[in-house]
Protein backbone atom coordinates (compact mmCIF):
# COMPACT_ATOMS: atom_id res chain seq x y z
CA UNK A 1 0.00 0.00 0.00
CA UNK A 2 1.39 3.65 -0.97
CA UNK A 3 0.39 7.14 0.70
CA UNK A 4 -1.66 7.82 -1.93
CA UNK A 5 -4.14 5.02 -1.73
CA UNK A 6 -4.64 5.79 2.15
CA UNK A 7 -4.02 9.49 1.91
CA UNK A 8 -7.71 10.14 3.38
CA UNK A 9 -6.93 8.65 6.63
CA UNK A 10 -3.29 9.68 6.80
CA UNK A 11 -1.65 13.53 7.21
CA UNK A 12 1.73 13.37 5.80
CA UNK A 13 4.53 11.44 5.42
CA UNK A 14 7.48 11.31 7.73
CA UNK A 15 9.80 8.75 6.43
CA UNK A 16 9.55 7.67 2.48
CA UNK A 17 10.10 4.50 0.83
CA UNK A 18 13.40 6.19 -0.67
CA UNK A 19 14.48 6.95 2.91
CA UNK A 20 13.85 3.94 4.65
CA UNK A 21 16.24 1.90 2.26
CA UNK A 22 19.11 4.11 2.34
CA UNK A 23 18.99 4.05 6.38
CA UNK A 24 18.53 0.26 6.71
CA UNK A 25 21.57 0.02 4.38
CA UNK A 26 23.95 2.61 7.11
CA UNK A 27 22.71 0.91 9.85
CA UNK A 28 23.49 -2.39 8.14
CA UNK A 29 26.88 -1.66 7.46
CA UNK A 30 27.15 -0.35 11.17
CA UNK A 31 26.30 -3.60 12.22
CA UNK A 32 28.39 -5.78 9.96
CA UNK A 33 31.47 -3.75 11.55
CA UNK A 34 30.86 -4.47 14.74
CA UNK A 35 29.82 -8.02 14.58
CA UNK A 36 32.76 -8.88 11.71
CA UNK A 37 33.46 -12.78 12.62
CA UNK A 38 30.53 -13.36 14.90
CA UNK A 39 27.15 -15.15 14.89
CA UNK A 40 24.16 -13.25 15.67
CA UNK A 41 21.05 -13.19 16.58
CA UNK A 42 18.16 -11.27 15.43
CA UNK A 43 15.38 -11.24 18.33
CA UNK A 44 12.35 -9.20 16.54
CA UNK A 45 9.46 -7.99 18.22
CA UNK A 46 6.26 -9.33 16.39
CA UNK A 47 4.62 -8.15 14.52
CA UNK A 48 5.89 -4.23 14.15
CA UNK A 49 9.40 -5.24 13.58
CA UNK A 50 8.47 -7.22 10.54
CA UNK A 51 9.50 -5.21 7.41
CA UNK A 52 12.64 -3.67 9.47
CA UNK A 53 13.19 -7.12 10.53
CA UNK A 54 13.03 -8.52 6.53
CA UNK A 55 14.82 -5.52 4.80
CA UNK A 56 17.90 -5.43 7.57
CA UNK A 57 18.48 -9.10 7.43
CA UNK A 58 18.90 -9.03 3.72
CA UNK A 59 21.14 -5.79 4.25
CA UNK A 60 23.60 -7.65 6.49
CA UNK A 61 26.72 -9.63 5.30
CA UNK A 62 27.43 -11.28 8.58
CA UNK A 63 26.04 -14.37 9.93
CA UNK A 64 22.53 -14.55 11.39
CA UNK A 65 19.65 -16.56 12.63
CA UNK A 66 16.03 -15.10 13.60
CA UNK A 67 14.12 -15.57 16.73
CA UNK A 68 10.57 -13.45 17.26
CA UNK A 69 8.78 -12.36 20.57
CA UNK A 70 5.15 -11.19 20.57
CA UNK A 71 4.52 -8.63 23.26
CA UNK A 72 1.56 -6.46 24.11
CA UNK A 73 1.64 -3.14 26.00
CA UNK A 74 -1.06 -1.64 23.78
CA UNK A 75 -4.10 -3.35 23.36
CA UNK A 76 -5.51 -1.76 21.00
CA UNK A 77 -5.30 2.07 21.79
CA UNK A 78 -2.72 4.47 20.69
CA UNK A 79 -1.39 4.93 24.16
CA UNK A 80 0.74 2.76 25.77
CA UNK A 81 -0.16 0.44 29.25
CA UNK A 82 3.23 -0.21 30.44
CA UNK A 83 1.87 -4.27 31.35
CA UNK A 84 3.98 -6.04 28.83
CA UNK A 85 2.74 -9.61 27.87
CA UNK A 86 4.14 -12.40 26.27
CA UNK A 87 2.23 -13.59 23.77
CA UNK A 88 4.55 -15.30 21.75
CA UNK A 89 8.11 -16.69 23.39
CA UNK A 90 11.31 -17.29 21.58
CA UNK A 91 11.76 -20.55 20.09
CA UNK A 92 15.22 -21.07 21.44
CA UNK A 93 17.69 -20.53 24.43
CA UNK A 94 19.89 -17.47 23.81
CA UNK A 95 22.32 -18.47 26.17
CA UNK A 96 25.56 -17.42 25.40
CA UNK A 97 24.56 -15.67 22.23
CA UNK A 98 25.13 -12.54 21.15
CA UNK A 99 21.55 -10.39 20.66
CA UNK A 100 20.49 -7.65 18.50
CA UNK A 101 17.16 -6.92 19.42
CA UNK A 102 15.59 -5.43 16.19
CA UNK A 103 12.50 -2.85 17.09
CA UNK A 104 10.04 -1.16 15.05
CA UNK A 105 9.79 2.01 17.32
CA UNK A 106 10.48 3.37 21.02
CA UNK A 107 7.83 5.00 22.24
CA UNK A 108 7.58 5.38 26.24
CA UNK A 109 10.73 2.47 26.27
CA UNK A 110 9.11 0.23 28.48
CA UNK A 111 8.67 -2.45 25.95
CA UNK A 112 12.51 -2.52 25.33
CA UNK A 113 13.26 -1.88 28.84
CA UNK A 114 11.49 -4.72 29.98
CA UNK A 115 12.71 -7.07 27.31
CA UNK A 116 16.61 -5.90 27.38
CA UNK A 117 16.41 -7.43 30.67
CA UNK A 118 14.74 -10.42 30.68
CA UNK A 119 17.14 -11.37 27.91
CA UNK A 120 19.61 -10.59 29.94
CA UNK A 121 18.66 -12.49 32.40
CA UNK A 122 18.29 -15.33 30.34
CA UNK A 123 22.38 -15.81 30.11
CA UNK A 124 23.08 -13.67 26.26
CA UNK A 125 26.37 -12.91 25.75
CA UNK A 126 25.69 -9.58 24.49
CA UNK A 127 22.81 -8.27 23.83
CA UNK A 128 21.91 -4.87 22.05
CA UNK A 129 19.12 -2.36 20.38
CA UNK A 130 18.63 -1.65 16.63
CA UNK A 131 15.00 0.44 16.30
CA UNK A 132 14.05 2.14 13.01
CA UNK A 133 11.86 4.78 14.72
CA UNK A 134 12.07 6.46 18.10
CA UNK A 135 10.01 9.35 19.89
CA UNK A 136 11.15 11.96 22.13
CA UNK A 137 10.24 10.14 25.46
CA UNK A 138 12.15 7.21 24.47
CA UNK A 139 14.97 9.78 25.52
CA UNK A 140 13.57 9.96 29.32
CA UNK A 141 14.10 6.43 29.98
CA UNK A 142 17.27 5.03 30.86
CA UNK A 143 17.09 2.14 27.92
CA UNK A 144 20.62 2.08 26.11
CA UNK A 145 19.69 1.92 22.31
CA UNK A 146 22.62 1.02 20.25
CA UNK A 147 21.42 2.49 16.94
CA UNK A 148 18.06 4.43 15.47
CA UNK A 149 16.79 4.65 12.07
CA UNK A 150 15.39 8.06 12.73
CA UNK A 151 13.83 10.11 15.65
CA UNK A 152 10.46 11.02 14.66
CA UNK A 153 8.05 13.89 16.63
CA UNK A 154 5.57 12.88 18.79
CA UNK A 155 2.35 11.56 16.67
CA UNK A 156 1.04 8.20 16.65
CA UNK A 157 2.51 7.58 13.10
CA UNK A 158 1.95 4.07 10.86
CA UNK A 159 3.28 1.78 8.19
CA UNK A 160 6.32 -0.09 7.45
CA UNK A 161 5.45 -2.96 9.84
CA UNK A 162 3.64 -0.67 12.21
CA UNK A 163 -0.08 -0.59 12.65
CA UNK A 164 -3.39 1.20 14.20
CA UNK A 165 -5.62 -1.67 14.79
CA UNK A 166 -3.72 -4.43 12.58
CA UNK A 167 -4.20 -2.14 9.95
CA UNK A 168 -1.39 -0.07 8.12
CA UNK A 169 1.34 -2.37 8.39
CA UNK A 170 1.91 -2.69 4.79
CA UNK A 171 1.87 1.35 3.65
CA UNK A 172 5.56 0.97 2.56
CA UNK A 173 6.40 4.40 4.02
CA UNK A 174 5.70 5.86 7.66
CA UNK A 175 3.30 8.22 7.74
CA UNK A 176 1.14 10.23 10.85
CA UNK A 177 -2.00 8.90 10.87
CA UNK A 178 -4.67 11.47 10.90
CA UNK A 179 -6.42 11.90 14.52
CA UNK A 180 -9.96 11.60 13.40
CA UNK A 181 -8.65 7.99 12.58
CA UNK A 182 -8.62 6.89 16.70
CA UNK A 183 -10.80 9.98 18.13
P1 LIG B 1 6.75 1.51 24.29
O1 LIG B 1 6.74 0.39 25.26
O2 LIG B 1 5.90 2.67 24.74
O3 LIG B 1 8.15 1.97 23.89
O4 LIG B 1 5.98 1.02 23.01
C1 LIG B 1 6.60 0.33 22.02
C2 LIG B 1 5.61 -0.38 21.11
O5 LIG B 1 4.37 0.32 20.99
C3 LIG B 1 6.18 -0.42 19.73
O6 LIG B 1 6.97 -1.57 19.56
C4 LIG B 1 4.96 -0.38 18.84
O7 LIG B 1 4.49 -1.68 18.59
C5 LIG B 1 3.95 0.40 19.65
N1 LIG B 1 3.92 1.82 19.21
C6 LIG B 1 4.46 2.90 19.84
N2 LIG B 1 4.25 4.04 19.17
C7 LIG B 1 3.55 3.69 18.06
C8 LIG B 1 3.04 4.45 16.93
O8 LIG B 1 3.20 5.67 16.79
N3 LIG B 1 2.39 3.71 15.98
C9 LIG B 1 2.19 2.37 16.08
N4 LIG B 1 2.65 1.63 17.11
C10 LIG B 1 3.33 2.29 18.09
MG1 LIG C 1 6.75 -3.29 18.59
Amino acid sequence: MNFESAKSQLTKVLVTEEQIKTRVAELATEIDAKYAGKDVLLVGVLKGAIMFMADLSRALSISTSMDWMALSSYGSGTVSSGVIRILKDLDAEIHGKHVIIVEDIIDSGLTLSWLQTTLNARGAASVEVVAFLRKPAAAKVEVPVWLVGYDIPNEFVVGYGLDYNEKYRSLNCVAVLDPKVYS
